[in-house]
């Protein structure tokens, strides 16, 4: 089928929740991947954050083609020999005792969420006591009702009221505002290390030693949501590590599957243990296949050391994107830890992507002028050079 084909039966077929760029991604290999028409791009985004070892890495495809052949699904109802070695996986390189596997990154904070207001219930000893969350203004925590109420910004949850009750809503980076709302109600706070979707806004190291500090004192739950910054994507492995903190529970999914969708929600046992059978469950969650999987995803950060790779990278990147702002007046800041980056521009970002993409190199835009990279972890410096090239060729022509 051609490219205008598609698109048309696009338009005709599918919900139009998404506004796309007209390109066709048809094969990926490493840090490339190539349309219809055989046209080939540097990829930047990484479907946001979920190839980070690349796309097609041939001991992923090993993996696929080994654990299909032997059982790709198998329910809840008895246990998983892949899933039950990727939890013991977690738990040894994080500070958790005990793992949930769902879907997606938003499921993962459903399951966050549950297990914190089971905590309210315990800590409380009655329902409707203690289950009120207080998140970040700007925050994205996923697209279900709950976490678009979880997710501080109101474009998301426009047209869906009602939404649940229960949360409640601080600046970014500022702990009085959060000290101000919290109140007996509160069982919990939820933040992005890193947020994603609001512009890659970096916490501040006294901000989150304030906010654990903060949930210490008032015994109620710190969840981090590392679902798009976390594993390796900063230059440490969780995001947490740069802050000398732990949660009490976080979140992870993009990246952990190797490009196979996965949720996961990580605690302590004194916070796992709030829930018991019959709590909370998904049929497609933690299955084999998708578990074989990550175990492979995150043997393959370790071997290729990619964590460490994705620090040194991101600094070589920064440093290029900083000679671009020097040239450019209307960048206003280059921000980001590792391979999470942003560019924030005094204008909309939108037009920026699109000439990208005609020119080679996809990236994507959030919070109207912020442009957003998160390339493989893999990426070359070569390949940067390359991506600044393209960048710096479609900013000139802005000036
Ligand atoms: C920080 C964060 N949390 C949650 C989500 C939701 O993840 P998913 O789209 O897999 O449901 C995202 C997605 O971009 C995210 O960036």
């Amino acid at each position: 089928m051609d490219t205008q084909k598609i698109i048309e039966l696009s338009e005709k077929f599918l919900m139009r929740t998404y506004a796309r760029l007209p390109l066709i991604i048809d094969k990926g290999k490493g840090i490339k991947v190539w349309d219809k028409e055989g046209k080939e791009y540097l990829d930047f985004i990484s479907g946001i954050g979920v190839n980070a070892i690349g796309h097609s890495h041939p001991k992923i495809l090993k993996t696929i083609k080994k654990q299909s052949q032997k059982l790709l699904h198998c329910s809840n109802l008895y246990y998983i020999e892949p899933q039950i070695k990727l939890a013991e996986k977690l738990s040894y390189l994080s500070f958790a005792d005990k793992v949930f596997f769902s879907n997606s990154g938003a499921e993962a904070n459903e399951a966050a969420i549950k297990l914190a207001r089971k905590f309210g219930v315990k800590k409380s000893g009655k329902e409707n006591e203690c289950y009120e969350i207080i998140t970040m203004e700007n925050s994205f925590h996923g697209r279900t009702l709950t976490t678009i109420t979880a997710t501080g910004q109101t474009k998301y949850q426009k047209g869906f009221s009602p939404l649940p009750p229960g949360f409640k809503y601080a600046p970014f980076n500022n702990l009085k505002g959060v000290e101000r709302i919290i109140s007996k109600k509160t069982c919990a706070i939820m933040i992005e290390p890193i947020q994603g979707e609001g512009g890659i806004n970096i916490a501040k190291e006294s901000f989150l030693k304030g906010l654990r500090e903060l949930c210490d004192k008032k015994e109620i739950l710190l969840i981090l949501d590392e679902v798009q910054c976390g594993l390796g994507r900063t230059g440490k492995l969780f995001a947490y590590q740069h802050y000398g903190i732990e949660p009490d529970i976080m979140t992870l999914a993009k990246p952990l599957g190797g490009g196979l969708p996965i949720g996961a929600t990580l605690a302590k046992e004194s916070v796992a243990s709030c829930f018991e059978p019959g709590d909370h469950a998904s049929t497609f969650g933690g299955n084999p296949l998708v578990c074989a999987c990550a175990l492979t995803f995150l043997e393959i950060l370790e071997e290729e050391n990619l964590v460490e790779k994705a620090q040194k990278r991101g600094e070589y990147f920064k440093n290029k994107l900083n000679g671009l702002k020097k040239k450019f007046p209307f960048i206003k800041e280059i921000r980001g830890k590792g391979l999470m980056v942003g560019i924030e521009l005094k204008f909309e970002a939108k037009n920026i992507v699109e000439e990208c993409r005609k020119e080679g190199l996809l990236i994507n835009s959030t919070s109207k002028n912020v442009l957003r990279f998160l390339p493989p972890l893999i990426v070359k410096e070569n390949e940067i050079n390359q991506a600044v090239e393209i960048l710096n060729r479609v900013l000139s022509r802005r000036k």
